[in-house]
Formats: structure tokens, sequence, C-alpha cells
């Protein structure tokens, strides 16, 4: 079989527990940048056309195989963790298909790694015809790694682990990234990795030595970037991953014409999609399924999780919004939030403190001010007031209401849920609404006024001289009575 034809499998190693994170959370599952590490590895090795893809578990396993469940990934549980050697073995045994493929080995803990790298790597394995290829890079202290030792024409000789390094090779500055291919013959002399190291552990790297028995080529490929091999494996590299990776995205974004103020303060999760000629003012957090389309502006630390934003929107500075589906030339804050289940239809328009959730507002809807329009739809152009309130909730069950097209809610009116407001109504302001509203009519739902006349200066005049004195302006008027 050529190379060519020679199908790819992946095994996945992430049964290790991380006790460095200091975590409840299984090491591989800390997300950066919107997916938990061992997601990136994943991904990675899906682009890369994986046949099959095996993830070895151990330490929380059911929650890492929980996570990866929707991915179509197949898992292998590695009963105790007794080194890369046996960890490698239990997912090997664990393909589909035996003895036929390249096999990639990748860590549920490096999620700089990128597919082209990984492509770069395969392709470098099957030019060469190569048994085994590692990946390597360098760094000026490659201390905890393993450090790659190669004879005077430069082959690759040896892996030495930090624990049995001399002083010489501890110098050595190329390191065992963990990455691997394998040839079809990885597993068959996998089961003759021994224990026998002052660790007791099964080092997968003993696989060169078995190789190198066998009279197999074994190459390295050096990276030129040690970044990308960098694992995380406390909170301190986490967030140094998590920098680059934003970094990587936002880059990206900008190449495709995306305006990002301040990149640096900026977050997008890979799962989000931006047009052309989006405006990202600094601080801007996306989030989740978030889809937005040509020509959008998003102000200055908003947070958008799951949301779709149509174009030309503009979403003004510090609002939140989550599940919305903001129309065509529509605005939103600033100070707007805007809750699962919001779809504002085209040109709407939503000021400060208003917040919406399960709400439907149609074309040319305003609500400008303090509101809360929760389990309702409102008709075209219907203008609601400042303070404008529907009570949705009994305290025990939510209730939907139907506000119609055109009507005027003025300020501060209660809308007392279940109700149905019909077309062109008017609600008078400060009305607590308790009944339906028919098309056309007017409702007023407030105590009727009373005002009496000179009731003031019977007030103050009636009050503490030393009351008087404290207010000179009051007094001077009730003198003036
Ligand atoms: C390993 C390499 C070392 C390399 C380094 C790169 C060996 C013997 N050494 O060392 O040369 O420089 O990676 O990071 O392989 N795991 C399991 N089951 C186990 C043990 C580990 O699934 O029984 C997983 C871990 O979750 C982790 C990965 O394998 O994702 C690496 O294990 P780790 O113990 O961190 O290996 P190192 O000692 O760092
Ligand atoms: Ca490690």
């Amino acid at each position: 079989m050529t190379h060519k034809e020679r199908p790819l499998d992946v095994v996945i190693l992430a049964a290790g527990q991380g006790t460095r994170m200091k975590s409840a959370l299984p090491k591989v599952l800390h997300p950066v940048a919107g997916r938990p590490m061992v997601a990136w590895a994943v991904k990675a090795a899906q682009e890369l056309g994986a046949r099959d893809i095996v993830v070895v578990t151990g330490h929380g396993a059911e929650q890492v195989e929980a996570a990866l469940a929707a991915s179509g990934v197949r898992f292998a549980r590695q009963a105790q963790q007794l080194g890369t050697g046996n960890a490698f073995l239990v997912g090997a045994e664990a393909l589909r298909h035996q003895g036929d493929a390249d096999i990639l080995v990748l860590y549920g803990d490096t999620p700089l790694l990128r597919p082209e790298t990984l492509r770069a790597l395969l392709a470098d394995h099957r030019a060469h015809n190569s048994a085994l290829t590692i990946l390597t890079a360098e760094l000026p202290d490659a201390t905890g790694y393993g450090r790659i030792l190669r004879d005077a024409d430069g082959h690759v000789e040896r892996i030495v682990e930090e624990k049995a390094a001399t002083p010489e090779e501890k110098a050595v500055r190329e390191f065992n990234s963990g990455v691997y291919v394998l040839d079809a013959r990885a597993p068959e002399l996998a089961r003759r990795i021994t224990n026998d190291n002052p660790a007791g552990e099964y080092y997968l790297t003993d696989l060169l030595e078995l190789y190198r028995q066998e009279g197999a080529q074994v190459r390295a490929f050096k990276l030129h970037d040690p970044d990308e091999v960098m694992g995380a494996n406390d909170r301190v590299q986490l967030a140094q991953a998590a920098a680059v990776l934003r970094r990587r995205i936002n880059t990206a974004h900008m190449q495709a014409g995306v305006t990002l103020q301040d990149p640096s303060t900026i977050q997008i999760e890979d799962t989000v999609t931006l047009g052309r000629d989006v405006t990202l003012e600094p601080g801007v957090i996306l989030r989740g399924q978030t889809r937005v389309a040509d020509g959008v502006t998003i102000g200055a630390y908003s947070v958008v999780t799951d949301s779709v934003l149509e174009e030309g929107v503009i979403v003004k500075p510090h609002s939140v919004l989550e599940g919305a589906h903001v129309g065509k030339g529509s605005d939103v804050g600033p100070f707007a939030r805007l809750r699962p289940g919001t779809v504002l239809e085209e040109s709407v328009h939503i000021g400060n403190f208003v917040e919406t959730k399960n709400a439907r507002l149609a074309e040319g809807v305003k609500a400008g001010h303090l509101a809360y329009l929760g389990d309702v739809t409102i008709g075209a152009e219907t203008n609601v007031g400042a303070g404008t309130i529907i009570a949705n909730f009994d305290g025990v069950h939510k209730h939907q209401s139907t506000v119609g097209a055109g009507v005027f809610i003025g300020s501060n009116a209660t809308l007392i849920a279940p109700r149905v407001i019909g077309d062109a109504a008017f609600i008078a302001a400060g009305s607590a609404v308790h009944a339906d509203v028919p098309e056309g009519a007017l409702a007023i739902a407030r105590g009727k006024q009373r005002t009496l006349e000179g009731w003031s200066r019977r007030y103050w005049s009636g009050m503490h001289e030393g009351v008087r004195k404290k207010l000179p302006w009051l007094a001077g008027w009730l003198e003036r009575q």
C-alpha cells in the first residue's frame, strides 16, 4: 500500500490527573477560547481527516466522555495510569482497524497545536517512509521534558526523561513534544514496553529503542514555534495558552475584514462567525454559536452569547445578549439585556436598562428606557414607554401576553399577564392594566387625581420655625403668599 492510500488513526492521551490545576474539573476539560482543551485536540484530528479517533480516558473519565459525546470520537478507558506507554496501548487496541494505518498520538492538554503543523508532520513521516516521527521543538531551558539525543550524523538516537538525564543531557535544548506519528506496527511493539525504570512507569518513548532494534527509520520533525506544543499543566499556563489562541483567532478575523479596537481586550470564541466590516470596540466578548452579519458594530464591554445579529445592527456599550436574534437595522443599548427567546424583527430600538426575555418585537417597535418585556409578542411600530413592566409571573406560573401593532404604552404602565392589547390601543401612563384592551381603545387604570388648593402653605406654616430657617427659598415663598 502506498502512503497516499494509507489511512490515519489518532490516539489522544487524556487519562492523566493534572494535579497542578488544583481543580475538581479534569485538566483536559478546562476551557480555552470556548472549548475544553481536549476538544482542541479532537478538532485538530478531525481536520486532518482521521478515520478513527480514540480518546484514552481515566481520571474523570465520565466527565471527559460526556464532554466529547457529540464529537463522534470513541473512548478507551485506562484503568490505572501506568504511564504513556500503557495509555497508548489501551488506545491503539481500541482502534477499529488494526495493522493498516499511520497512527498519530496527541495529548489532551496541548490546545495550541495547529492542524497545519500536524499535516506537515504527517507529510514528513510519509515522505521519508519513517516508522516513528517525533515532533520536537527547542527551548533555552527544556526542564521537565524528555530530551532528544542525536548521534554525530544528527539522527535521533534516544529520548532521555528528565528524571534519568545527566547534567550534560539536561543542557540539551531539543525536547520531545509527546506528539508522534507511528507506523502500523506500533501497537505490537508497544506490548513489549516494560516499566523497568526508576519511575516504574511504562514509557511510550521506549518505542524509539524498540523500532531501532528492528532497524526501522526513526525521525524527529522540529517545530520552529515551541509555543505550539506548550502543555497547559497549571492555571498560569492555561491563561498563556488562552492568550495565544485568542491572538490567533483575532488575527484571522482582522485579516478577514473585521475591525478590532484594542484586540488584546477582545475575546472571541472560535465557534463565533463574523461578517465583513464588523467593528468590535474594546472589551467585547463573543461566545458560543454567535453569528454576526456584515457591518455590525458591537459597543465596548458588551457580552454576546449564542445570538444572531443581522446586517447593520448596532449594539451600544455594556449590553448583554444571550440567545437573542436581532434583526436588520436594529439598535440595542447601551446597558440593555436581551435574554433567551428574544427576537427583534427589523429596525427595532431597544434603549438603556431594557430587559427582554422570550419576547418577539415586530418591525419598528421602540422600547427606549427602563422596561421589562417577558413572555410577550409586540406588533409593529408599538411604542413601549419608559418603565413599562410586563408582569408575567404570578409567583407560580409564567403567563403569555400579546400586544398589537401601533399601540402606545405610556410610561410606567404595568401589564398584568396574561393580557391581550388590541392594535392601535392606548395605555395611559401609570396604568396597572388588569383587563384586556380592545383595538383602538384607551385604557386608563389608575387612581383618580385629587388636587387640593393651598395645601402647601398650610403644611409649611405648621412647621417649626427652625425647619423653615434651613429652607430659605421656601420661607421666602411662604412670606409672599
Ligand atoms: C511525556 C514524555 C516526555 C515529553 C512530555 C511532553 C513519556 C515517557 N515522556 O512526559 O518525553 O517531553 O510528555 O509533554 O512519554 N497519560 C495517560 N495515561 C498515563 C499517563 C499519561 O493518559 O498513564 C496522558 C496524560 O494525561 C498526558 C500525557 O499522557 O496528557 C502525557 O503524560 P505525562 O505524564 O504528562 O508525561 P510526561 O511525564 O510529561
Ligand atoms: Ca506533561
